[in-house]
């Protein structure tokens, strides 16, 4: 039995302030690993996140063969094996909670000469994988899954795979990947069209590792039986994780944080443009190129916050930001709409159900849709939320606490350490009253 870790994040009377520099992001460190596994040379990976995901993802390597060797702490060094170069595993390859790893290794396998089996925890275990699982069977995989398409995903070898155009119905990073992964060992050209545009990290690490890929929002397009060549990657601060800091310095009044270097991807940063428009008070200073993704350092201040209707064409960019958002509604004067949001219901919870739930237990009136929530702004109260061992939703809930009346217990917070292991450190540094004990 793994041990049950529950947080308290107290109210707190002074600003929060000073410097902060969030782990590297976690879309890229997978990426970077199965890149670098496929290449021809060694390839070193800094700024890799040190997260249990991600951490998963460079076993499954190890266990294909890949020697991945970790000089020091958030370094990796990875001899690739070439593209035709993984070994059977002898056990089944086990993706624990990370929904990336799986989908984009079913692509992955699909390619190789042995069957394999990828399983994952209990919540990974019910997340859908039809939608990978289809589309990969056009291109001529075979793939079987349990009962309505759920893991453990059972994945045949030497599947003669070809490439096709495909426009996936679910606007979803992770099911582009699988195909243009699947499409690296595919006969001819193989095409992803997306009803909107997701975050471009495999096309243009494919790029960078060599291989031919050409690409614009919404759609990219490569051929296989091309190579890929070992190159050193960077890998940026997560948006993600800096997200709890940004609404954070955003609610309580006085406060003001530097995140330095955070991750800027266009297809990331949804929630900077739905904070602004809340009224929020963040600027960019020094913005770079970091390994050809653009970063810049955000300094945030205090702002007080309106409600909003947040912009369909906002959701895909800001997809792992809501359970932040909704903690950033709840505090903001008026009411917040989202909407065509139901991807929400299938991540690591059922994120809509877990934060509406928690958020009512904390007073704030929520009003729950299908595809999204209304959330009525108001002070917020103290009392015991569930996270439902979704990291996401632990450390938005951790925020709502600094600006309850009392404080906000919050159970099943383990999971945190998939993403961001030292959040509860850094969140204490910068002002945060969190504690944390384990059951
Ligand atoms: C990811 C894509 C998104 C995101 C997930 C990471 C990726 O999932 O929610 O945390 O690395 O490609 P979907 O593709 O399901 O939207």
């Amino acid at each position: 039995m793994s041990r049950r870790i529950g947080w308290v994040s107290k109210p707190v009377r002074s600003p929060l302030h000073g410097e902060i520099i969030v782990p590297g992001d976690k879309s890229i460190s997978h990426r970077a690993i199965m890149l670098a596994a496929l290449a021809e040379g060694t390839s070193t990976i800094e700024g890799f996140l040190e997260g249990e995901d991600t951490r998963a993802t460079a076993a499954i390597f190890s266990a294909m063969g890949v020697e991945v060797e970790t000089p020091s702490v958030s370094r990796r060094i990875v001899h690739g094996v070439g593209l035709h170069g993984l070994a059977k595993p002898l056990t089944t390859l086990d993706c624990r909670n990370a929904g990336t790893a799986m989908r984009l290794l079913v692509g992955l396998l699909a390619g190789q000469q042995f069957d394999t089996v990828l399983t994952g925890d209990v919540s990974l275990s019910r997340r859908p994988m039809r939608r990978v699982i289809d589309p990969l069977r056009a291109m001529g995989a075979r793939i079987e899954a349990e009962a309505g398409d759920l893991p453990p995903l059972h994945v045949g070898g030497n599947a003669s795979l070809r490439g096709v155009t495909s426009t996936p119905p679910v606007a979803s990073a992770q099911v582009k990947s699988a195909l243009l992964f699947a499409g690296l060992y595919a006969d001819g050209e193989t095409e992803v069209r997306e009803i909107r545009p997701t975050r471009d990290y495999t096309e243009r690490m494919l790029a960078r590792f060599g291989w031919p890929v050409t690409f614009e929002p919404g759609k990219t397009r490569l051929s296989g039986g091309h190579r890929l060549h070992a190159t050193d990657v960077v890998v940026p601060t997560d948006f993600s994780s800096a997200a709890f800091f940004i609404v954070a310095a955003t609610l309580v009044p006085g406060s003001q944080i530097l995140l330095r270097a955070v991750g800027l991807n266009p297809r990331r940063t949804g929630l900077l443009q739905a904070l602004r428009l809340m009224g929020a008070d963040i600027r960019q200073i020094n913005a770079r190129d970091q390994g050809g993704e653009r970063v810049a350092d955000l300094d945030v201040r205090h702002a007080p916050l309106r409600g909003i209707r947040v912009p369909h064409e906002l959701v895909a960019d800001m997809i792992d930001e809501f359970p932040i958002l909704f903690v950033a509604a709840a505090a903001a004067e008026g009411i917040t709409t989202i909407s065509e949001a139901a991807e929400l219901r299938v991540k690591e919870s059922d994120r809509i159900a877990v934060m509406a739930s928690g958020l009512r237990r904390l007073g704030i009136a929520v009003e729950e849709r299908p595809d999204g929530v209304v959330i009525h702004g108001a002070p917020m109260r103290g009392g015991a939320v569930d996270s439902a061992g979704d990291h996401r939703c632990a450390m938005s809930f951790a925020v709502g606490g600094l600006i309850a009346r009392a404080a906000v217990q919050i159970d099943d917070c383990a999971n945190v350490a998939t993403s961001f292991p030292s959040f509860v450190e850094l969140a204490t540094t910068s002002g945060f009253a969190l504690s944390s004990s384990v059951d």
